[in-house]
């Protein structure tokens, strides 16, 4: 059988990748990437994640949701408008949504907190999974999603790049561990001690399109064919055939996103 990979978190709005779409996706089918997650970030982002699953019907599922650098404009009516999208049979996630710490200058990180409340209670009631970023806010991102319960329909740790203990405390939450190019790179030790040993059934792969281009094409723009790369690099540290480990992250991913 020809080998399927499942690239769970990619921007395929973003210019960099957008007007070169219909070759990006054909690509992704020429390596396998039947399947892709493109991953809203904010209200038009969110959108357009929709018409262009809603243009792909067969390769492409919208998740949607407010960055947590992008949530200056947050407001009650613009839930309802995001709540309004989960309607569409493509919506299969609400994010990325979480804590950004990382920049000084970005948005409060009281406010950070309660949009990211605000979006796991709203996922909640849609009855989707939650796609998290987390950059510089471990403790406060694990302490609201023990609060707030918000693995009852399951979630991602996206790009995730924390100690094992992290990344225990995510999966006794119900969470699943996603890799993404960085896991390719020659410093990446801890990334991949925890690639091998999260629990086989909790794992996932995504390229983070346009960012985060594995090696050895650094320095290229991303796209979903590249995952190809970090399922590469995934089949070598859990010591399992390239096949086989297409095989398990795909059929975790479908199993999370219900497909
Ligand atoms: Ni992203």
């Amino acid at each position: 059988m020809k080998v399927q990979l499942y690239d769970t978190h990619a921007h395929l709005d973003d210019r960099k990748i957008f007007p070169e779409l219909e070759d990006v996706l054909q690509r992704a089918r020429e390596a396998g990437v039947n399947l892709i997650n493109t991953v809203g970030c904010d209200w038009r982002s969110s959108l357009m994640s929709v018409r262009i699953a809603e243009k792909h019907p067969d390769q492409v599922r919208a998740i949607i949701g407010v960055h947590p650098s992008e949530i200056r404009d947050w407001n009650e009516e613009l839930l309802a408008r995001l709540m309004d999208l989960t309607s569409s049979p493509f919506v299969v996630g609400w994010g990325e949504i979480g804590l950004d710490y990382h920049y000084e200058d970005g948005p409060p990180h009281d406010q950070q907190r309660r949009v990211f409340r605000a979006q796991i209670a709203a996922a909640k009631e849609a009855g989707l999974p939650i796609i998290i970023h987390d950059r510089d806010a471990h403790q406060d991102t694990i302490d609201i999603l023990k609060q707030e319960k918000a693995g009852v329909n399951g979630g991602i740790l996206h790009c995730f790049s924390g100690s094992w203990e992290m990344a225990k405390e995510c999966l006794r939450l119900g969470f699943h561990i996603s890799f993404a190019g960085p896991l390719t790179y020659a410093n990446a030790k801890t990334s991949v001690d925890v690639a091998g040993k999260v629990p086989e059934d909790m794992l996932l792969i995504e390229t983070d399109c346009p960012y985060l281009t594995p090696h050895p094409m650094r320095g290229k723009i991303n796209e979903p064919a590249r995952v190809s790369y970090t399922a590469a690099k995934l089949a070598e540290i859990r010591g399992l055939d390239y096949e086989r480990i297409a095989e398990i992250t795909t059929n975790n991913a479908k199993r999370l996103f219900k497909l």
